[in-house]
Order: C-alpha cells, then structure tokens, then sequence
C-alpha cells in the first residue's frame, strides 16, 4: 500500500440506492401508487416485464441492509424517499406509516454511526400527480414544496445532508423527450416545461428548507454529468459537441447556479422553447451548500445532419472497454468534469452521489466468494480519477458507489447488476462481492489501498 492516494480523514465513503430500485413493496402500509408503479405495470415497458413489486425487499429487511453496511465500513448511505408513501395521493392527507417507516430506517442508520444523505425525489412520482400533468403542471412546484417541508419537519432533526432532486436531466430526457422512463412521453414541446418545473420545485423546496434555519444542516442538487468530448477539430464537430454539452450538463446546473439557461438550449428547442420570467429564474438560483455529481461515462460527439434537433451523434469508440450498459469505461472523464464545474462555477463543495458499472457477476464459487474483477478496475480507476482531481484543487467531499445493493434497473428491469454487494432475487440473500471488500480496504485504508 502506499500513501501515494490518501484522502483528507474527514472525505465521505458511501454508497447510494434509491426508493423504488430497492424498496418492493411499493403499496405497503397505505401508500399510494407511483408512475414508476404504473409504467412498469404496463406491458412492454420494461425488460421481462420487470417491476419494482419486490425488488430488494429493502422495506422488510432494512435493518439487516444496515448490519451489512456497517460491515462494509460505509460511513455514509444515500437513499431517496418514496414521495407516496408519505402523500398516497400526491398532496394534502399524510401517511403516517409512511413517515414512520423513513424514520425508522434513518434512527437505524444514525445508531450504526452512518451518515444519512436522503434525496427527495430519485423519479417516483406519486401516480396521483400525474394525474394531473405531473411535471407539466406549473403547481408542482409548490406540490414538491409541501413534500420537502413535510420531510423537513419529520426527518430535519437527524438528517443533516439533504438533496432536492435526482438527474432533472434524466427525468426530462428519458420521461418526456424519449420516453424510456416513467412517465413515457415523447414530445420535445413538453421537455422545456419539465425542465423549468423541476427548477422551480427544486428552488422552493431549498427556500423550505433554509426557512427553518437548520444550522449545520446542508441542501443540494444531484445532476448527472456526462463530459462531450468532440469527435474531431472541425467547427461542426467542436459546436455540436458544446450544444451537448448545453443540453446535458448545463443545463440545470447554470439555471440553478447562475440564474441563467444555456443559450444553445433555445437553438435546440427553437419554438419549443420557453420564455422563463426573471422572477422564476430568481426562484431557481437559491445558495446551495453542494452538489451531488452522479458519472458513469463521456461521449465522443460529432456533427450530424440527419439528427434534429441536435444535429449530433456519439461516435462508439471502438477497442474501449465498456460496460453492460454499453457505457464506455473512461476515468479521465471524471476528472475533466470535475475541473469543468469548478472552473464555471467555482469552488461550491461537490460529492460525487453515484459512480459505478454494471457487468454480469459470475456465479458464486464454491466458497461463496463472488468475483467481479471488472468492477474492481472501474472502482480503483474511478477513485483515483478523483483523487487527481483533487489534486488539481477541486473541493470533493465525498464519494458514494453506486450501488450498495444489485438492484431494479429501471426500464432494465433485474438484467444489470450494479451492486457492490450481489442479491439473489430468489432468495434475496446478499454476498459481498470482491468489489465490496476492495472498498471496504480503500475506506478502511483512507485510499491507500489504490495505490
Ligand atoms: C442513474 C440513476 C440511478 C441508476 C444509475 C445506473 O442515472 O440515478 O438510479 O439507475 O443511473
């Protein structure tokens, strides 16, 4: 081992999940149904028809989760909370057992001495609210508002680290520009209307949270980032690459750092595109104690006519690993990112609140052990990835692999494992992977174990 890789003794080892990838149960005890609910139910959305019905049966076996993070050595967990399980019908009457059940997951984690950091919306929407045009609906704005207070005052005396909403990117793009995801839309006059929405939820839910002064108490965003790299020097290929740039990674982040939308978005959208008031933008650009970095990958990108109204295709880069998500495996990419965001937005703390990689697991050897040594490689790559960029001054604080748990890959359904820990869905047992017994050396270690 060498010191060559160490992190500051106070840097964030975690892992992450979210509500409806590992929970099952998605009715229990009075709640409501959500779109991911619906969308999955209805045939031909997802993989074998996969549902979060069971998922992980995390709902039931939270507390033995928790033993095996303990065991890990994870000395943070972030997680997300299921909106209707607290409002059955998206707004107005509470559930208690929904309340109850957060709170007992929270009270079990601070009493193994792990840090909860709980994201308010990771895509389940309550069924309800989308009943009433979801994130097309101006009022869900303060909808979300009336949320976020609700698990303020329920969770804000032991929850410190807060994050208003997971990948806005995703939810427009795969919800309601290409239709992937729940809810399914594919209409590009509707994405510029998501877009702004989820911006002004997320610019109330922080005014909620900042209204009830909690000190040493911190809120931010979760983007996922995706560096574009330009297929060529050509000025075709160097503009499309920076419109992509717009569309997925500043997109969110200049509206709520900067007060202002990309320009090129207006250029993507062309009559699509909305007028935003300066009062909204204002509401939009609220202090923020951090942001959540979510990478997995970069594109290659060059110019492309017969692709409106991005005029832009990724090139596959041939002769790279990647993973089953068909994501090209490049750490250099991270590092770039994280530079970028500091150099635009300056030195605003970051954590990274996903990174990892689907491969297919082997199965288990006969002494249980099960060998995942890809995932290992896009683990120590990732992490020192990041430590580079510290070094070059960026102000990291943290890290959470995705995913502490195999889980419900979304329109993937059970097919992509991502886990640093492997569940059999048969009988939901979980074995540490080797992937999970390298992390737990790299956080015991501090990360000398990269070296
Ligand atoms: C991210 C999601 C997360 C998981 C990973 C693989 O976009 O936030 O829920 O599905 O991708």
């Amino acid at each position: 081992m060498s010191e060559q890789f160490l992190f500051p003794p106070d840097f964030l080892w975690g892992a992450a999940t979210a509500a409806y990838q590992i929970e099952g149960s998605p009715l229990a005890d009075g709640a409501g149904p959500s779109i991911w609910h619906r969308f999955s139910h209805t045939p031909g959305n997802t993989t074998n028809g996969d549902t979060g019905d069971v998922a992980c049966d995390h709902y039931y076996r939270y507390a033995s989760d928790i033993a095996l993070m303990r065991e890990l050595g994870l000395k943070g967990y972030r997680l997300s909370i299921s909106w209707s399980r607290i409002f059955p019908e998206g707004k107005g009457r509470i559930n208690q057992a929904g309340l109850d059940f957060y709170s007992r997951l929270i009270d079990t984690l601070l009493e193994s001495e792990i840090m909860p950091n709980v994201t308010l919306y990771h895509w389940d929407l309550p069924a309800a609210l989308d009943d009433l045009g979801g994130w097309l609906n101006r009022d869900i704005a303060s909808w979300f508002g009336d949320y976020a207070s609700t698990m303020f005052d329920a969770l804000g005396d032991r929850v410190s680290m807060w994050a208003t909403l997971n990948e806005p990117f995703v939810v427009m793009d795969g919800g309601y520009m290409h239709g992937n995801l729940a809810p399914g839309h594919r209409n590009m006059y509707e994405a510029p209307i998501v877009t702004h929405n989820l911006l002004r939820a997320h610019g109330i839910g922080v005014q909620a949270f900042r209204a009830r002064n909690a000190a040493n108490s911190r809120i931010g965003l979760v983007v996922n980032l995706e560096p574009r790299y330009d297929a060529s020097d050509s000025t075709e290929d160097k503009a499309a690459a920076v419109r992509m740039d717009a569309y997925s990674n500043r997109h969110y982040l200049d509206p709520a750092l900067l007060g202002e939308y990309p320009g090129e978005l207006k250029e993507i959208f062309g009559e699509a595109w909305i007028n935003p008031s300066d009062e909204d933008m204002q509401l939009i650009r609220q202090p923020l104690d951090f942001i959540g970095v979510n990478y997995y990958s970069r594109s290659v990108i060059r110019y492309d006519e017969t692709r409106p109204p991005f005029y832009a295709s990724p090139v596959a880069q041939i002769g790279n690993p990647h993973t089953e998500m068909g994501w090209e495996v490049y750490p250099p990419g991270l590092t770039r990112i994280l530079t970028r965001i500091k150099a635009r937005y300056g030195d605003i703390p970051l954590y990274i609140t996903e990174n990892g990689s689907a491969f297919a697991d082997p199965p288990a050897a006969t002494d249980g052990r099960i060998e995942d040594p890809l995932r290992v490689d896009y683990l120590r790559a990732h992490l020192r990835a990041i430590h580079a960029a510290m070094e070059q001054g960026v102000n990291l604080r943290g890290y959470f692999a995705w995913s502490l748990l195999d889980n419900y890959e979304w329109s993937h359904g059970y097919s992509k494992r991502f886990g640093i820990v492997h569940v059999d869905y048969e009988t939901q047992a979980r074995t540490i992977k080797d992937t999970g017994k390298f992390y737990t050396r790299v956080i015991e270690s501090n990360g000398a174990a990269l070296g």
